[in-house]
């Protein structure tokens, strides 16, 4: 695919439902009394590995609309053994959840994903998993995992790495458990399984740097909205934030500010930022974004803001690129452990195309140029993020960019490119078909 520069961003638009929420929703909705009916649920490749996930452990789910589904939940501890391997594909939030839910249920259930997801880090849950009483062997560290849940105990926990996957895993394992389970987290991470279980009626003690559940008889979620993805909006921001004279508005945004990062970043370093119509959307911060084009200046991101952007770091480094002096990012390591090496391939691909980026031990450092970035080739690497980076630099470049493997977009935001052409006519060009 090509993607060529444009002269300007303009337009309104709306964003699938946010993916993390997504997952959260299905999963909880699995093991509620009752239905539970979920609108503005983000359809993506990563979400339909979870709905799969929870038929294969005998969940009805209808799917009413493209982005309403009605969970048909079991109850707790009555997810059935499924009989072939539950295959989470490219999800690392599938398996890391679902490994919680099921470390409380009696069985056997082995959990699969694709090349990219057996590469990623499951001691991290696992070793929590096991102290509460399951067991969960990994293969080397990694997926294919296998566990045998049953009768949990409590426990408290400090996250080594500051990780929501990780948190939630402990939470879904800790409602289930005898007692009061507990998790400190030193740098706070998007809440959105606090906030879903609170909902659902468990006992959850929430304070700024950690959360304690309880162990829950019962779970019920009759309905959830789920707010636009904030890492799917990303994108346009920081395009309409480098293109001179665009505008970009997304609306019914999720705003949780563990998850909006990068609208404090881009801010600081001179983005013309405007929210308006703030209301909650299922339990959670939302509102209408517009982000205009401006003069930007290179930043300083600290360690303790990381999770608050994580997904957005590709995108920050382009915005860098554009902005005038140096942008420092420390204290993101996990990068290297996600869909891909995002910190290895976003700066070989940035430089590629004329970027001054190169990696630092834990994150990494741009020395921008107010100018447009030249263009070439961008490898996606796999990942859908990276995929977004290319197509962002492509419309801020001189020259475009030639995007392989821009399907990788699927993995979250199977629409993204129609949407990119809506708001940047001319951007997007397809191969010819052969
Ligand atoms: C997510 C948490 C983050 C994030 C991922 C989604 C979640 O991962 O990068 O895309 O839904 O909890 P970690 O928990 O591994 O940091």
């Amino acid at each position: 695919m090509r993607i060529e520069p444009v002269p300007a961003l303009v337009g309104h638009l709306a964003v699938p439902g946010d993916k993390s929420i997504s997952h959260r929703a299905v999963l909880v909705g699995a093991v509620c009394e009752g239905e539970t009916r979920i609108s503005g649920f983000g359809r993506s490749a990563d979400t339909e590995a979870t709905i799969a996930a929870v038929r294969a452990l005998g969940v009805e789910v209808v799917e009413e609309d493209v982005d309403t589904l009605r969970v048909q939940g079991v109850g707790l501890g009555c997810l059935r053994q499924a009989d072939a391997p539950i295959d989470c594909a490219n999800a690392g939030t599938l398996m890391r959840l679902v490994a919680g839910l099921l470390a409380g249920q009696h069985g056997r259930f082995e959990l699969v994903g694709d090349e990219s997801l057996s590469a990623r880090p499951m001691e991290r849950i696992a070793e929590p998993l096991r102290r509460m009483g399951a067991t969960v062997e990994t293969t080397e560290g990694h997926a294919p995992l296998v566990v045998e849940g049953g009768a949990l105990r409590a426990i408290d926990y400090e996250l080594g790495v500051p990780s929501a996957q990780v948190k939630s895993a402990v939470l879904l394992a800790g409602m289930q458990a005898e007692g009061s389970t507990t998790v400190v987290e030193r740098i706070p991470t998007r809440d959105h399984t606090e906030r879903l279980l609170e909902r659902a009626g468990a006992q959850v003690t929430r304070r700024p740097t950690s959360v304690t559940v309880e162990r829950t008889a019962e779970l019920r979620l009759p309905g959830i909205e789920i707010p636009g993805d904030i890492s799917s909006a990303a994108p346009f921001f920081v395009a309409a934030a480098i293109v001179a004279g665009s505008s970009v508005t997304v609306h019914g945004l999720g705003l949780n500010p563990r998850r909006t990062g990068l609208l404090d970043v881009l801010e600081r370093m001179g983005a013309k930022i405007a929210i308006y119509n703030r209301r909650p959307i299922g339990g959670e911060p939302a509102g209408d974004v517009e982000v205009r084009a401006s003069d930007l200046v290179g930043a300083t991101v600290s360690a303790a803001e990381i999770p608050a952007l994580i997904d957005e770091l590709p995108l920050l480094a382009v915005a860098a690129c554009h902005a005038r002096g140096e942008t420092v990012v420390r204290g993101a390591s996990e990068l290297r452990v996600k869909e891909s090496d995002r910190l290895e391939a976003l700066v070989d691909e940035l430089r590629r195309i004329g970027g001054h980026v190169r990696a630092t031990s834990d994150g990494f450092r741009v020395t921008g140029v107010p100018a447009r970035l030249r263009g070439g080739i961008v490898d996606a690497h796999g990942d859908h993020r990276l995929a977004m980076l290319g197509a962002v630099a492509g419309v801020a470049s001189r020259e475009g960019v030639a995007l392989r493997g821009a399907d990788a977009v699927a993995v979250s935001f199977p629409g993204f490119f129609d949407v990119l052409e809506q708001v940047a006519p001319g951007a997007v060009h397809y191969p010819p078909a052969t």
